[in-house]
């Protein structure tokens, strides 16, 4: 508990880059004694405060009282409540985060609106927010947790660069809010390819990446309440984009034993009379699986059963290993309404450019007034990147450059032999071959380590190794044995880091 309230205290620390003497300072103002020396023993693990302490620390840093003392609960607080401030001081402090006097009279102060209150994206939470600190003050930080390949010398095909280039001058302006017709043409034609049915040019909405697309198609669908049943683990901006709608993301396991295939009795179990929609990631971040037919069908036969939407994100479609296919479920679901997600983010290594789409498919009638909706919030936030739209065609079309990434002898396929080898070769670590994208989600033997909190681990990785990977529990895994490795270094950056985390597990127990 002292050493996780310590960590924690570091990181709300960094985070809204207080200082001790700050916290000396705020408490002198409210009459509330702390001296240095406390402050330097929470700091560094000798002590915990008392509970008004920890009320007043706690509120200082705007952060939930709980998460500081190191409970499983999310980081973020809204109401900062501190005693009445017994001063004369006129001038607010900047530092104070708190809810400041003036000649008596108690200031407004901002918190983020409710419904927020169930939002997580731990992705880029805590740890992240500690390497970015560690990196401010000089350190170098190796960074395996998020999928973006450019930093890691995966560079755009020429062709692409070449397109956007020339028409870049005819982009300036707003495109139709669903895209331009020539790259809705091309997404059209890719659907065809893929078996999607019943797909036309309306049917295909271009966005500022997935990202943008997920939180809009959710924002038209959901009212207080209703439930979307979402994979655990998670790429967690579905849990969070379906909790910011209103609606309650019921967590469906996925079986580490079985491939990581999401387990259809769980998801049978977890449908109830408010389940509207099933969410599906396939290939799967952070597991890296690929879903054979045989379990899509059964997924599309729950889906009709209970009368669900089907929203499958495909955005590593193009990124699969082994000779294997990807299928799209849409394909077996002419008679379901189906939304299909994807991009070139990660095929044509363009993160930064923005550019995603969604297919609507299938049974179109029966989701009339849904995609009213969706057309209303496409309309309201204009159209997509229009220089990135511009490139779709090109980019869909002709030689693929990411298949010469995937096959033996290419980066991602060799990244991912190593990966895989060295991770299983460590005492306490297994880890599941990933088939698709660029992920391996490992499992630790938390007895061998006395793990308790993996955001500890991945804390404790950090500052001693320097290298920052993803807790499981920022995929909504509830279990802390996990950890997410993004492969996308080189094959030598990789052998060095994946060493250093062997060297750290050899010695770990957590406190
Ligand atoms: C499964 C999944 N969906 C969507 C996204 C977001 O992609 P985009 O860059 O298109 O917003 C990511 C990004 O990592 C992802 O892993």
């Amino acid at each position: 508990m002292t050493e996780s309230f310590s960590s924690r205290l570091n990181v709300a620390m960094a985070f809204r880059n207080v200082k001790q003497i700050d916290f000396v300072h705020a408490a002198e103002k409210f009459n509330i004694k702390l001296g240095k020396s406390h402050m330097s023993q929470y700091v560094s693990g000798k002590t915990v405060p008392r509970a008004d302490i920890a009320h007043f620390l706690a509120a200082f840093l705007q952060v939930n009282e709980d998460w500081l003392m190191g409970k499983d609960v999310p980081m973020e607080q809204n109401a900062v409540i501190l005693p009445a401030i017994e001063s004369d001081e006129t001038q607010p402090d900047s530092n104070s985060a708190s809810a400041q006097s003036t000649e008596g009279k108690t200031m407004r102060t901002f918190t983020k609106s409710h419904k927020l209150d169930n939002v997580l994206y731990d992705v880029r939470g805590p740890v992240a927010d500690e390497a970015a600190r560690m990196e401010a003050a000089g350190t170098h930080i190796l960074k395996l947790n998020i999928g973006n390949p450019a930093p890691f010398g995966f560079r755009t095909p020429d062709e692409v660069v070449y397109d956007m280039a020339q028409q870049l001058p005819e982009t300036e302006g707003y495109s139709p809010s669903k895209g331009l017709f020539s790259a809705r043409k091309a997404i059209m034609q890719y659907a065809q390819l893929k078996n999607i049915p019943n797909v036309s040019i309306d049917d295909i909405f271009t966005g500022n990446g997935v990202s943008e697309l997920i939180n809009l198609s959710l924002s038209a669908l959901l009212d207080n309440g209703d439930e979307v049943l979402v994979p655990s683990p998670d790429y967690p901006l579905w849990t969070a984009c379906v909790n910011l709608a209103g609606g309650t993301a019921v967590h469906y396991i996925c079986d580490e034993e079985s491939e990581w295939y999401p387990d259809i009795d769980d998801i049978r179990s977890k449908i109830t009379d408010k389940t509207k929609a099933i969410v599906i990631i396939n290939p799967n971040n952070p597991t890296g699986a690929l879903y054979p037919k045989e379990l899509l069908q059964q997924i599309v036969d729950i889906a009709r059963e209970h009368q669900l939407i089907i929203f499958s994100d495909e955005i590593y479609d193009r990124l699969v290993m082994d000779g294997l296919e990807h299928i799209s479920i849409a394909s077996l679901a002419p008679d379901l309404f189906c939304v299909t997600f994807s991009g070139l983010s990660k095929s044509h290594m363009i993160a930064g450019y923005r550019i995603g789409w969604m297919i609507l498919s299938g049974n179109k009638r029966i989701a009339k007034d849904y995609i009213e909706g969706l057309n209303m919030l496409a309309n309201m936030r204009m159209c997509s990147n229009v220089p990135a739209q511009s490139v779709v065609q090109t980019a869909l079309g002709g030689h693929q450059s990411v298949k010469d990434y995937i096959k033996p002898g290419g980066r991602v396929y060799e990244q991912r032999e190593l990966v895989y080898q060295m991770l299983n070769e460590i005492p306490g670590v297994t880890a599941v071959k990933p088939k698709a994208a660029f992920y391996i989600f490992p499992k630790l033997d938390v007895k061998k380590f006395n793990i308790h909190s993996d955001e500890q681990f991945a804390l404790d990785l950090l500052h001693d190794k320097h290298i920052l990977i993803s807790h499981g529990g920022a995929f909504n895994w509830q279990n802390p044995d996990h950890f997410r490795v993004v492969y996308l270094p080189r094959i030598t950056m990789l052998k060095e880091t994946i060493s250093e985390i062997a060297d750290f597990l050899s010695t770990y127990h957590q406190a």
